[in-house]
């Protein structure tokens, strides 16, 4: 083994090659640092759909373990996903030592190229979960012209956001939950509490809930019904229902707003700190994007992009459109004091493992 075969340097230092250096351009020193801060992007991407192809795979299973080394390398996994987009969102600054004046000098070479173009970048975004139809601008995404796509890379991303991604298998994962069912609640009678506004725990809970309401949150008891109870009120116009209208399934939100209340038993750490992780890749994507923005508007300003879309105003619609896991986050609407959670049934304690 040696140091620059084994990391296969030749290829990785001989991929530089800044257009503006080639004739008849004039040379613009700072396009080298625009090559290499976009091609270190792209490493660390690789990385990410990496850890994500692993992820993927354990809760592509039909059942986890939710005790498994499996469901702790995902959780610690995500977590390392988490450290790279941090260190993605440092390195936005370092674009900042390049002047609008350095950069005008050799913009015009990369039409219509543009960072909206990375496959990658895109792959990331759909294997979690964020898809076409949701998109900012969405017609963007369809060209395969100027700007836009190739074919080959088009396909791969619109397969990619059809098939599993990270917020259905989540989503599966925590409808799977035992939480709720009969056995652990009722366990004398057996019933089958298939709807869910009958269920023990939640009608308690509903109560506690809408006990701890302020005057001016009266309302949330609705919000509260329609997502979790899947009960729609008249009041509700279509805009508000289109606004709680979730990612995830009302028995998945069920399941994660259980493991957020009770996450301070062990049992539900793990469970917990992969929610924690999901939330915390979207609020780390959103910061990119905000830093991404504030970078271009400084070095462009309202001009167009060189990938054809708006420029800043594409970028702006973007971040604020582009959560996936806005309503995992939003759950914190629904929590109730901890000293107010309802006693769980000894059956569900000794199933989960509580007393161990
Ligand atoms: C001088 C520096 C940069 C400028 C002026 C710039 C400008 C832009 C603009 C205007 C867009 C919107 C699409 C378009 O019409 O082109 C865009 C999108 C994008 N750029 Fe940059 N960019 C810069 C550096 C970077 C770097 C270093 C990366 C790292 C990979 C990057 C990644 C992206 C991505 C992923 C998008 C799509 C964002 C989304 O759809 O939310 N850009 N960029």
């Amino acid at each position: 083994m040696y140091y620059g075969s084994y990391l296969h340097l030749d290829k990785i230092l001989d991929s530089q090659y800044p257009v503006s250096y080639e004739a008849p351009n004039e040379p613009a020193h700072d396009e080298m640092l625009f090559i290499v801060i976009h091609q270190a992007y792209e490493l660390w991407f690789k990385q990410i759909l990496f850890e994500m192809d692993y992820i993927t795979g354990v809760f592509g299973q039909e059942t986890i373990n939710d005790n498994s080394e499996d469901l702790n390398l995902v959780r610690h996994r995500l977590r390392r996903i988490t450290k790279i987009l941090e260190l993605l969102n440092q390195q936005v600054h370092i674009l900042d030592t390049m002047t609008p004046l350095d950069f005008l000098e050799f913009r015009n070479l990369l039409t219509p190229s543009s960072g909206f173009q990375s496959k990658q970048f895109r792959l990331i975004e759909a294997r979690l979960g964020l898809s076409l139809e949701s998109r900012h601008q969405k017609d963007y995404y369809k060209r395969t012209n100027e700007g836009g796509f190739t074919k080959p890379d088009y396909e791969h991303i619109t397969n990619t956001e059809s098939s599993n991604t990270i917020l259905q298998l989540v989503n599966n994962w925590l409808e799977r939950m035992p939480f709720f069912d009969s056995a652990y609640w009722e366990s004398e009678q057996n019933i089958a509490y298939g709807d869910a506004a009958q269920h023990p725990f939640w009608s308690q809970y509903r109560t506690i809930y809408a006990a701890g309401l302020t005057e001016r949150e009266q309302n949330k008891i609705h919000d509260f019904d329609y997502i979790f109870l899947e009960a729609v009120l008249e009041s509700h116009s279509p805009e508000q229902l289109a606004m709680l209208r979730s990612n995830f399934s009302p028995s998945a939100l069920r399941a994660a707003l259980f493991i957020m209340l009770y996450r301070d038993f062990p049992v539900f750490q793990t469970s917990y700190q992969i929610l924690d992780s999901l939330i915390e890749i979207d609020h780390l994507m959103s910061n990119w994007r905000h830093n991404h923005l504030i970078m271009v508007r400084r070095m462009i300003g309202m001009r167009v992009g060189t990938g054809n879309t708006s420029g800043a105003g594409y970028l702006e619609g973007a971040l604020n459109k582009h959560y996936v896991y806005r309503d995992i986050s939003g759950l914190s609407t629904f929590l109730i004091e901890r000293k107010r959670l309802p006693k769980l049934p000894e059956a569900l304690i000794r199933h989960l493992g509580f007393h161990q």
